[in-house]
């Protein structure tokens, strides 16, 4: 099958460069053209465990190239995947300006019958729009039908998450058009639902609203076994060996961040008020996320007595999770804008992220190494839990040694206690 992925961000890249390996022609179109001259000579312009090699692989191989022009990208194709941004509005909608735009160049371009395929985040309805966009334009002898194909891979675990997922939702009106497409899926050994293409519109957005919610509710659960003795861990763990409930996902700590929780739980939020449905839990999610952050920031301040002028905070992590250089909505950059204006001394580190845009007016020193991160510390923020901080029980060890305090925003060490004072 030749297909071509319109968008090269995590999804269309991760999307199409495993459609290659699998033994389909695919051609990547994407307006940046930097990004496309770096992609072509099989460069990842985002980091993810493992893409580098299978982009390289599939260009030598011939079955994975990348373009900036649409006439070229879309001359052939027998199905068009849509995979760009839908970001969030300050009203908390999604801005559907790319999708508009990918479809109208569908519609410019297309010759002769094709599938489109929508695997971006988009609003229940979106596919009927697309649908139309293009339907309008083109001339009534060429057949194009929309289908709803969501995505449901993290960052950080992109490739195995597209090879070894849970399910693939397929949403088609046009049953012939859904088979097509779950055929493209054929060497993928992931369980596939068929539905109608708002259902597959609604459980991308329900599921990680979902996750969104168990994520603030366990949140929840462990300040209340901080004040009470409990440890959250063990909690967890109780909790989650209830087959009903599950242990992923009731990891406490600083909530969630990224770009895909904040913007479709906003997104979610939003539709339902425009539908007049109370989305309340959702909604509560969203604040007990924000809370979490400023209650692990005070945390920071009372330690210091109400007062962190000059003292010297180390900041381990950046990105908004390990396994990836994103910090969309990153716990650290709200944890370090509130501390520097409070006049503490920032130092950063983070394995992939060597520094970020919006704290240029922050002075954070972006350490060298987690070594020299520390060093001097009055006190240690765990805000990401990288793996090399605990390789060796080198954390540990550091808070033991230099008898520093650690702000643990990701319950990693003494699971009994949320500070450790050693
Ligand atoms: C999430 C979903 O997990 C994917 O299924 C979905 O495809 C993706 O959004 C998307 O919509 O594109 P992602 O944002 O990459 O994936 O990251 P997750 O691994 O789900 O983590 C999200 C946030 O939740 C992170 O900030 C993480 O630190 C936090 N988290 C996760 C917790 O605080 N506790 C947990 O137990 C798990």
């Amino acid at each position: 099958m030749k297909i071509t992925i319109i968008g090269t961000g995590y999804v269309g890249l991760v999307t199409g460069t495993i459609f290659a390996e699998v033994g389909h022609d695919v051609t990547c179109l994407d307006i940046n053209e930097d990004k496309i001259i770096l992609l072509q000579s099989g460069k990842s312009p985002i980091y993810e465990p493992g893409l580098d090699m299978l982009l390289q692989n599939n260009i030598v191989n011939g079955r994975l190239c990348f373009t900036s022009q649409a006439d070229e990208a879309f001359a052939d194709s027998d199905v068009i995947f849509i995979a760009v941004g839908t970001p969030q509005e300050e009203d908390g909608s999604a801005n559907l300006n790319y999708i508009h735009k990918a479809a109208e160049d569908i519609a410019r371009h297309i010759k002769h019958n094709v599938i489109v395929v929508v695997k971006s985040t988009v609003p229940v309805g979106t596919n009927d729009y697309v649908e139309k966009i293009i339907r309008n334009h083109i001339s009534s002898d060429i057949e194009v039908h929309v289908v709803s194909n969501p995505e449901f891979l993290r960052e950080g675990h992109a490739i195995h998450d597209t090879m070894n997922g849970d399910r693939i939702i397929i949403g088609a009106e046009h049953k012939a058009s859904g088979d097509v497409v779950e055929a493209l899926y054929e060497k993928i050994n992931v369980p596939i639902l068929r539905t109608d293409r708002r259902s597959a519109e609604m459980i991308k957005y329900a599921s990680n609203a979902f996750l969104a919610v168990k994520i603030s509710y366990i949140n929840q659960i462990s300040n209340l076994c901080e004040k009470l003795g409990a440890d959250i861990a063990s909690v967890a763990d109780g909790m989650g060996m209830d087959k009903r409930i599950g242990r992923a996902f009731l990891n406490a700590g600083l909530g969630y961040g990224g770009s895909c929780f904040p913007k479709d739980t906003r997104a979610l939020s939003y539709l339902s008020k425009k539908n007049n449905v109370s989305m309340s839990i959702v909604e509560a999610a969203i604040e007990a996320n924000t809370t979490q952050r400023q209650l692990f920031i005070n945390k920071v301040v009372d330690h210091f007595n109400g007062n962190v002028t000059d003292k010297r905070v180390a900041v381990l992590g950046l990105a908004f999770k390990p396994n990836t250089d994103d910090v969309r909505e990153a716990p650290s950059i709200d944890i370090i804008t509130a501390l520097v204006s409070s006049g503490a001394k920032v130092s950063a580190y983070d394995p992939v992220v060597k520094n970020i845009q919006v704290l240029d007016d922050c002075n954070v020193v972006y350490a060298q190494s987690k070594e020299i991160c520390v060093e001097n510390a009055d006190a240690i923020l765990l805000v990401t839990e990288w793996d090399e901080f605990f390789e060796n029980e080198w954390l540990a060890s550091v808070i033991q040694n230099k008898q520093i305090v650690l702000f643990d925003g990701r319950n990693m060490l003494n699971k009994n206690k949320e500070e450790i004072l050693s």
